[in-house]
């Protein structure tokens, strides 16, 4: 799948003309400097979507992040693009139904961040567990006048019960980190692991309910789209138990975050830690001023190695797609 009219115009071209929207790890930079034709935001702030719209004009090539939206409109404006190269592994901000109909392939950078967005969901999972949150302002704010035997009583992780929403690569590496605590690991997943998998990968299958009823711990997984918006709103959180801890490192919108923020206040559920919002960089009224919640500014992904990959696999997608092959991580149907 590619636009017709650009084979011709590629042979001619040495470098494909390509748009970045935001300033990427260093050697990522040089390689795109080196290997295309580059325009990019220099400032290193959120680009605006007419920019997007004006730069693209005359370009190949699309790097963008999770913070531009690329739809019909933004499509429309380049008749030459030929590949949306995201910087990241979720796509939910790009309209991949109008980027198939117009032959434009869309790509993403999974499995490399596999590991560092698992990391980040344990180290949300153990601060929101042992209250490190609010240990941490205490002793910033000069409160903490010492010791004391009942002072800020966590909750235990070792030996707990984890349910994993959503058993793709990430989920599976979250379940293999609890296995270094001991937990028991329950799964839910759209579709079910074979025996011989489930064997392979320790965890127990249970339904979502169940899943929510047992787990003192339950950590979010899934990709968003219609089917994930609001997974979990009050009627789920009703089933949770109340000394349990929700952490969420997919997307914002799996949660309904009017409806948790309401179980944190009323302590139907014991805490939660996030890394995504529902209307990022916004958060809803009350999130902030909530103890029993540890907030993260969606780091996810965010280490240099890791990042430094991510960029180097769009990369590989976008020279892949602007050589008229089919890009390793393409997500066209
Ligand atoms: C991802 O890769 O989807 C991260 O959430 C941010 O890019």
């Amino acid at each position: 799948m590619i636009r017709k009219f650009d084979r011709k115009q590629l042979k001619n071209r040495m470098k494909p003309k390509v748009y970045l929207t935001r300033r990427l790890p260093s050697a990522v930079m040089e390689r795109l400097i080196r290997e295309t034709e580059l325009i990019w935001n220099q400032g290193d702030r959120v680009t605006s979507r007419a920019e997007i719209i004006n730069g693209l004009r005359d370009c190949e090539g699309l790097v963008c992040t999770i913070n531009e939206q690329i739809d019909a409109e933004v499509l429309d404006s380049a008749k030459r693009l030929l590949v949306v190269a995201n910087f990241g592994v979720g796509f939910n901000h790009i309209d991949v139904t109008a980027a198939t109909a117009r032959k434009i392939l869309v790509t993403n950078t999974p499995d490399v961040l596999t590991d560092a967005t698992a990391d980040l969901a344990f180290a949300l999972l153990l601060a929101a567990a042992r209250r490190l949150g609010e240990g941490e302002r205490l002793v910033r704010g000069g409160k903490w006048t010492g010791w004391e035997p009942l002072q800020m009583l966590g909750t235990d992780v070792s030996g707990a019960t984890l349910g994993v929403i959503g058993f793709g690569r990430i989920g599976r590496a979250v379940a293999r980190r609890a296995q270094g605590f001991d937990m028991r690991v329950l799964y839910w997943n759209r579709t079910r692991l074979t025996d011989a998998e489930e064997e392979a990968a320790g965890p127990r299958y249970a339904n979502l309910e169940q899943l929510l009823r047992e787990a003192d711990f339950i950590s979010i997984h899934v990709a968003y789209d219609k089917s994930t918006h609001h997974l979990i709103g009050a009627t789920q959180m009703e089933l949770m138990k109340p000394t349990a801890f929700l952490i969420n490192t997919s997307r914002g919108p799996v949660i309904d975050e009017s409806a948790l923020i309401e179980a944190l206040q009323t302590g139907r559920i014991a805490g939660a830690g996030l890394d995504v919002y529902e209307r990022e960089p916004m958060l809803t009224a009350g999130l902030v001023q909530l103890e029993n919640v540890v907030l993260a500014p969606h780091l996810g992904s965010a280490t240099l190695g890791t990042r430094t990959k991510m960029g180097m696999i769009a990369v590989d997608n976008l020279l892949a797609a602007c050589a008229g092959n089919r890009p390793p991580n393409c997500v066209n149907g």
